[in-house]
């Protein structure tokens, strides 16, 4: 098993992830530094991302971390230098694979299979990574997923081939296993995709104490945070019994401890050279 040498490179806010990759690899015995955006980091001085994975890739680090405004960057990262594992902890509104590994593990936890069950993710599906994460694995372990907000929220019709798209939550709810709420993202939206009133937004898309009364008391609520109390859930919702928010917090060191073992088996390939595309 190949010792590993962790940078996490948090390049857009976070606390739930980075803390959860720092504690992960504090608990596995890890060599580990964290870089933050507004660190001082040699990016401001004109060095491109990649030439900074590739020094720290001389230095001996062979798994990078990495949150980024800009989908696709990790990926990028990946296919150009091989002497690191790449582990995407956020690419904009591209993936957050280890969130969803985590709301995974949640519903397995309460139901060992995900074969056959209905999740109802609402909110801004059209601008979360989380909601795509969620997607791929539900899907490939059986569930049926719905997507439910205001139209300009939904992705195009097609986009998410296996997703059933609604705008009526009320509909959705009475009929799916478990819910999940997203935040809207407004570091993501344009100015003309801005919610105008967040006590609308709510009263037709939030998963509210009187709207949960409705639903069946078995079916869990999910959040991958950072919650907005009292605008997409309420905060006596993300508190509540059938809340599963704080278990998914908690599920996120395990699910980071297994992705860096993971890494510690995987083999990694030969250097690839520097390209134009490389650069
Ligand atoms: N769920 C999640 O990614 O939270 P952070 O942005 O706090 O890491």
């Amino acid at each position: 098993m190949r010792r590993l040498s962790v940078v996490n490179l948090i390049l857009e806010p976070s606390t739930r992830t980075r803390c959860a990759f720092e504690i992960a690899e504090e608990r596995l015995g890890v060599e580990h530094v964290s870089l933050r955006w507004g660190e001082a980091l040699s990016l401001a001085k004109g060095e491109t991302l990649l030439d900074t994975v590739r020094t720290l890739a001389a230095m001996g680090v062979n798994v990078v971390v990495i949150r980024h405004p800009e989908v696709g960057v990790p990926s990028q990262i990946a296919a150009t230098v091989a002497e690191v594992h790449v582990v995407n902890a956020g690419d904009g509104t591209g993936e957050h694979p280890t969130q969803g590994l985590i709301d995974l593990l949640s519903l397995r936890r309460r139901w060992g299979s995900l074969d056959g069950r209905r999740v109802l993710i609402v909110g801004d599906i059209a601008h979360s990574r989380v909601a795509r994460s969620n997607y791929h694995g539900l899907v490939a372990l059986g569930a049926e997923v719905v997507l439910c907000g205001p139209q300009a929220f939904l992705p195009p019709a097609g986009d998410w081939p296996q997703a059933a798209l609604t705008t009526d939550l009320d509909e959705a709810l009475a009929d799916c296993d478990a819910v999940m709420a997203l935040r809207i993202q407004h570091e993501r939206l344009a100015a003309s995709e801005v919610v105008p009133d967040l006590d609308a937004y709510r009263q037709l898309y939030g998963l509210t104490s009187e709207r949960m009364a409705r639903v069946r008391p078995d079916v869990p609520v999910l959040h991958p945070g950072p919650l907005n109390r009292d605008v997409e859930i309420d905060g006596a919702v993300a508190d509540g019994e059938r809340s599963l928010v704080w278990e998914q917090v908690r599920g996120g060191v395990a699910v980071r401890m297994a992705v860096l073992q993971a890494m510690a088996e995987a083999p990694l390939g030969a250097p690839a050279p520097a390209t134009a595309a490389g650069r």
